[in-house]
């Protein structure tokens, strides 16, 4: 089913494999920028790092965006940070949730994850043809299974209440696109640093940057202006890039 708003197009399914792959389908036919891909249920939603996303029918919003920015390739990636803080301020607003954000992607809350955001692109020429943002937010889980009991929660396991998510899905692409805008306007995350600071779980923390069988270890100091980790190691500063890499706390999921 497909309906129109003013700011955007939304394809409602009942099931799909993952609605970043439809949305990267629809894309490559020529979709229009902020078209909205929604599924009651992933028969293969995916993560970063090649996990998947538990998306159970009726349990959670499964969401991706089609967008077409004009921007350089190593931007695309800032988009990710720019929907995390969007996310958590809905969640806040519409739930009162108070979620922190485990760089670059995911909203924790009681030391789980309640919101994954994966990033998707495709490249012509040097420039973005179009970017895929997928979110996927765990609302009315009443529990998860085996290891996924350690590192996962919904927003009714937190709070106790169950939330439309419809609501919540309206609410999440209205301060998107405030920020999206925002963002467009240099490129770089100027506009959200201080706000991502502010909730960034692992904030003046010893972390671990797991990138294949490196691991470095340091002081987690916030994210530059181009989405960057800066974490502070004994040999100074190191930048760390949203690519193949998992932060950990020294203990534990964040
Ligand atoms: C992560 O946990 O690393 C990111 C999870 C992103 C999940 C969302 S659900 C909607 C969209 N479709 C997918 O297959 N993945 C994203």
């Amino acid at each position: 089913m497909v309906m129109m708003n003013n700011d955007y197009n939304m394809i409602k399914l009942a099931e799909v494999d993952s609605t970043n792959e439809y949305a990267k389908k629809i894309a490559k036919a020529g979709a229009k920028h902020f078209t909205v891909v929604i599924a009651e249920k992933q028969s293969a939603g995916k993560g970063r790092l090649g996990r998947r996303f538990l998306s159970h029918a009726g349990t959670g919003i499964f969401m991706s965006i089609v967008l077409r920015p004009d921007i350089e390739p190593e931007m695309a990636s800032r988009l990710t940070l720019v929907a995390a803080v969007a996310v958590r301020r809905v969640l806040n607003n519409i739930c009162q949730l108070e979620t922190a954000i485990k760089w670059p992607n995911d909203l924790v809350s009681d030391g789980k994850k309640v919101c994954g955001i994966l990033t998707e692109m495709s490249t012509e020429m040097g420039r973005v043809k179009y970017v895929i943002l997928g979110v996927g937010i765990n609302v009315s889980n009443e529990s998860f299974e085996d290891e996924l009991s350690d590192v996962a929660t919904s927003i009714l396991m937190l709070t106790g209440k169950r939330y439309d998510k419809e609501t919540i899905i309206e609410a999440v692409l209205k301060e998107f696109l405030l920020y999206y805008e925002k963002f467009l306007i240099t490129g770089d995350l100027s506009c959200i640093k201080r706000e991502y600071d502010s909730c960034l779980v692992n904030k003046d923390k010893m972390v671990k940057i797991i990138n294949g069988n490196t691991v470095l270890q340091g002081i987690c100091r916030g994210v530059g202006n181009a989405g960057e980790l800066l974490v502070e190691t004994e040999k100074g500063m190191e930048k760390i890039i949203s690519g193949e890499v998992s932060v950990r706390g020294v203990y534990g999921y964040v």
